[in-house]
Parts: structure tokens; C-alpha cells; sequence
């Protein structure tokens, strides 16, 4: 029988588009279908691990604002801090198990879905494991690196961002006869690099999963001269590490723009770092769309029954995958002779060797 009457909901790691659609798909499933109650829970674990609690009561009429078309997570988030040796402010560490598993059972919760990496969720589901809480993942992030699942929530939206840069930057790239890089995150993965690079146009893509050389960046720049070309366009993913002596300080971006500049053929160079925006704004419709399936997914699972599993999104089909299974793969990177990056190489694109 099912157990389940109020179940948290709580965003964890950094934010990205598209988090406030899963909480309101969430909210409706569980209160309109199940008829349970939600619990939003401030700051992710935070908001049971110290006291006061913070949290807020979730109904459907909390949704009547604008909400699923907001950026942002209106429960709050955080990317900092391991609950199991936090850092106290004076110097101490202290294991907040305890008082995280105190916290579910003070709002009574019987179930808490994560909306967060798989990081963030193998962190959650040991916690919840101590308090006897079940747990349902919903994978989000911009960085597109959690395996298994095809979709992650806000990475259809930081594209879509990334490629809008490159059409800005295109027009002033010709205007100038610059070479243009542009610089955009994915922690140590290369997904959205590529994916931007593909739908900008870029002439040169570099990403941590496929080794590069420096000479063969110039070179290609040098053919594109001799064929006419006057200005190009870079993409890099920020988790490339490597930097020349006396660049350690640099992002990649940086270093690369600085070599060039000292090579001295008149390639212009300039470096644009897209930063924390790619993060913000509307949750463009991929991203809503898989955001709604998703949390009814993850509500539907929970009252099945089931606990520590992430849904995904597979084949135009929502099912789910134990967070072991997760856990066993860790961070998916791209796959240096797969379709994209066979498809860059296709369009005559330099992206490493
Ligand atoms: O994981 C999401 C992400 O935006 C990465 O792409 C980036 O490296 C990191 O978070 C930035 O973290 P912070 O918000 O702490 O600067």
C-alpha cells in the first residue's frame, strides 16, 4: 500500500532554467492525481540540516503566477557544502545527518524528489537512506553531463543562449576582421561547447574530450585566410585545463586569445567569456517540455513505490534508472568519436586531432 501523504521538493546545485516548471509539474501531479502534500525546502538541504527550518507549503495556487516561465529557483539552491563534514564558521566540521533526518521527520515527510546533478543526488539519497525517507532525482543541469538520460533541465536553454552569442558575435567578427572565441561552461565536459559550436557556425571548437594542438588551430585559421575568409569564430569549453607557462591565472579562453594575439599574423583576436547568463532567463520549450514530463515522471514513480531512481528522458519516452546505476557511470562526457563530433569534422570544423 502506499504510505505516501506529504513529500518534499527541493533544487540542489547551481541553477539553470527551466527548475520552477519541474516544482510546478510536481506540485500539480501530486496534489491534483495523489493528493498528497508538498513541502518546498529552502536552499536544498540546507533547509532541514539548520534551524529554524525553511521551507514553504506548495499548492497548485502558488502556480498561478508566472513561475514556470522564470529562470531561477523560487525554493533557492546551493552548489557549496558537503552535509556530511560541513564546514561550521569556526573551523569545525560537523556530519549533518542527524539533523537533516530530525527535519523530514518534523514536517513529516515520507518521500523528498531532488531536482538537482548526480552529484547532488548521490549526496541526498544517503541522507535520505539515514532517515528513512524515499527519494526520487530529476536530473537538471546546463552542463548536460548526467548520464543515461538524454535530456537535462536548463541545457536546451544555455544552448540556446551560447548560440544567440554566436550570432552577435558573428556580425561583429565580419565587421572587424576579428577572430572571435567565445567561452562557455559545462564544468569538465564538452557538450554544450560542442552543441553551440554546431549551431553558431564556429570554425574551431575545443573541448576537454578531445586533444588539440595549437598549431592546428593556427593552421586552420591560416586556411580560412588563404581562402578568403576575414574573420572566424572559436568556441571553447571552459574545462579545458591546459594552459602554457607564465597563463596559469587565465581561463582558457584568455590563454588562447593571448597567444594568438602574440602571434602577430593579424588575427585580432578576442574573448568573450559568457559566464553565469547561460544559467539565467525563460526556459526555452525543449526545457519545459521535458521539465513537465519529468516531475509527473518522478510524483508517478514515488507512488508506485519506488525510491532511489532519477528519471530520464530516453527516446521520446520518460522511464526511470536506479541512482546506483548513476552513480557507477558518474559524469557523462562526450563521446570523442560520436555522431557530433564526427559531424563538426564534417562541416570542416577544426576540433582537435
Ligand atoms: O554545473 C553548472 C555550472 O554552471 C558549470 O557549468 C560551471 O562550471 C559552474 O556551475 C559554475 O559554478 P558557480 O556558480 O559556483 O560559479
Amino acid at each position: 500500500m502506499n504510505q505516501i501523504r506529504r513529500i518534499g521538493v527541493l533544487t540542489s546545485g547551481g541553477d539553470c532554467a527551466g527548475l520552477n516548471t519541474v516544482i510546478r509539474a510536481v506540485v500539480h501531479r501530486a496534489v491534483w492525481t495523489y493528493k498528497w502534500e508538498v513541502i518546498g525546502i529552502m536552499d536544498s538541504t540546507e533547509g532541514l540540516c539548520f534551524r529554524p527550518l525553511r521551507f514553504k507549503r506548495l499548492g497548485v495556487s502558488d502556480f498561478y503566477g508566472p513561475y514556470e516561465r522564470i529562470g531561477g529557483t523560487m525554493l533557492g539552491t546551493t552548489n557549496k557544502g558537503n552535509p556530511f563534514a560541513y564546514a561550521m564558521p569556526d573551523g569545525s566540521t560537523r556530519d549533518l545527518t542527524g539533523d537533516f533526518g530530525e527535519g523530514c521527520r518534523e514536517l513529516g515527510l515520507d518521500a523528498l524528489i531532488v531536482i538537482g546533478g548526480d552529484g547532488s543526488m548521490a549526496i541526498v539519497s544517503k541522507l535520505c537512506a539515514g532517515a528513512g525517507v524515499k527519494m526520487v532525482g530529476i536530473p537538471k543541469t546546463i552542463d548536460n553531463d548526467t548520464p543515461i538520460t538524454e535530456h537535462s533541465v536548463g541545457f536546451a536553454t544555455a544552448r540556446e543562449k551560447c548560440m544567440n552569442a554566436m550570432d552577435d558575435l558573428q556580425t561583429t567578427a565580419a565587421s572587424h576582421h576579428r577572430v572571435m572565441i567565445l567561452e562557455v561552461m559545462g564544468r569538465d565536459a564538452g557538450h554544450l561547447a560542442l552543441h553551440t559550436a554546431i549551431a553558431g557556425g564556429a570554425d574551431v571548437c575545443l573541448i576537454p574530450e578531445v586533444p588539440y594542438t595549437y598549431d592546428g588551430v593556427v593552421t586552420k585559421l591560416r586556411r580560412m585566410r588563404e581562402q578568403g575568409a576575414d574573420h572566424a569564430l572559436i568556441v571553447v569549453a571552459e574545462g579545458i585545463k591546459e594552459r602554457g607557462p607564465g597563463y596559469e591565472k587565465l581561463t582558457f579562453g584568455q590563454y588562447l586569445c593571448a597567444r594568438l594575439k602574440e602571434e602577430q599574423e593579424g588575427f585580432n583576436p578576442r574573448v568573450t567569456i559568457l559566464g553565469h547568463v547561460q544559467r539565467g532567463g525563460a526556459p526555452v520549450a525543449t526545457d519545459r517540455i521535458v521539465a513537465n514530463a519529468l516531475g509527473v515522471h518522478a510524483v508517478d514513480i514515488l507512488a508506485a513505490g519506488k525510491t532511489d531512481h532519477m528519471v530520464i528522458w530516453q527516446s521520446n519516452n520518460v522511464s526511470e534508472v536506479p541512482l546506483s546505476e548513476i552513480a557507477k557511470i558518474g559524469t557523462q562526457n562526450v563521446d570523442p568519436h560520436g555522431m557530433l563530433v564526427n559531424t563538426a569534422r564534417g562541416l570542416g570544423m577544426y576540433i582537435g586531432e
